[in-house]
């Protein structure tokens, strides 16, 4: 399986991942479904709504500084290492995440959006103004911005768009790019859950690294099960001995 990936791989001269909250698992960042996943133990509806946030700021609040602590203390892995060093080798290559965790981030990779936003940002509920909270943990909770408003993470809730011009540049990218990795992700979660019917559709190819088959399985060329910080890394150096 690795080597008929290697083989597309090596065929491909751009290369577009987009990844899911499995590849920071092994960094120790709970994934939101599965058995130890977040949505086991937490309701959605609680927690990652703009209706939640409207109800009981508080309550998400002390949910994403619990989480920004968890983050705070993870380390990239040797998968988000391996999709850098997958950047180096291609002149073409783009990365969207669907992680807010900024671990992707953190090892310095260039081409990339982060389409679920991120939870180091915030946003401030009256100006619409972003800017970065750092602080683990928080100071205040809920917290405020200087005018006085609260501010929320600057993450795309259920029920809400993802903006606009992320949107746009996930779908020109998808459109003029050839090879699809798609990692760590349940495949349930729309828009990015159509991005590899979407690739196909397009005569793209697609390769799946999961624990486990998902949705995406049965239209991708080539699914891997296994680690992402086992099976990237083994892909990398393969295709090093390559190029
Ligand atoms: N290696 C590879 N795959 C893994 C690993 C690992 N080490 N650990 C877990 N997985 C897989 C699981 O099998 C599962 O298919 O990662 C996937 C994680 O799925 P989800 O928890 O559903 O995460 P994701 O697909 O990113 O969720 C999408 O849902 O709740 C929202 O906004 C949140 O961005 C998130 C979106």
């Amino acid at each position: 399986m690795i080597d008929a990936a290697i083989k597309i791989l090596k065929e491909t001269s751009s290369l577009l991942v987009i990844t899911g909250a499995g590849i920071s698992a092994e960094s120790g960042v709970p994934t939101f479904r599965g058995k130890d996943g977040l949505w086991q133990n937490y309701r959605a509806e609680d927690l990652a709504t703009p209706w939640a946030f409207e109800r009981d700021p508080e309550t998400v609040w002390r949910w994403y500084d619990w989480r920004r602590g968890i983050i705070k203390n993870a380390e990239p892995n040797k998968g988000h290492i391996a999709i850098k060093e997958l950047e180096e080798l291609y002149e073409k290559f783009f990365l969207i995440t669907q992680n807010v965790d900024g671990l992707h981030e953190r090892t310095g990779v260039k081409n990339m959006i982060e389409i679920h936003g991120n939870l180091w940002r915030v946003r401030c509920t009256r100006e619409n103004k972003t800017f970065v909270l750092p602080d683990v943990p928080l100071k205040e909770i809920p917290p405020r911005c200087s005018c006085g408003a609260l501010v929320r993470p600057d993450v795309v809730w259920f029920g809400e768009s993802i903006p606009v011009e992320l949107m746009n540049k996930a779908y020109s990218i998808l459109e003029s790019y050839e090879t699809l990795i798609v990692a760590g992700t349940s495949g349930v979660v729309y828009p990015v859950a159509s991005f590899p019917t979407f690739m196909k559709s397009k005569g793209g190819k697609v390769i799946e690294i999961n624990l486990e088959k998902t949705p995406i399985s049965s239209i991708a060329d080539i699914s891997i099960i296994g680690k992402t910080g086992d099976i990237l890394p083994e892909v990398v150096e393969g295709l090093k001995k390559i190029f």
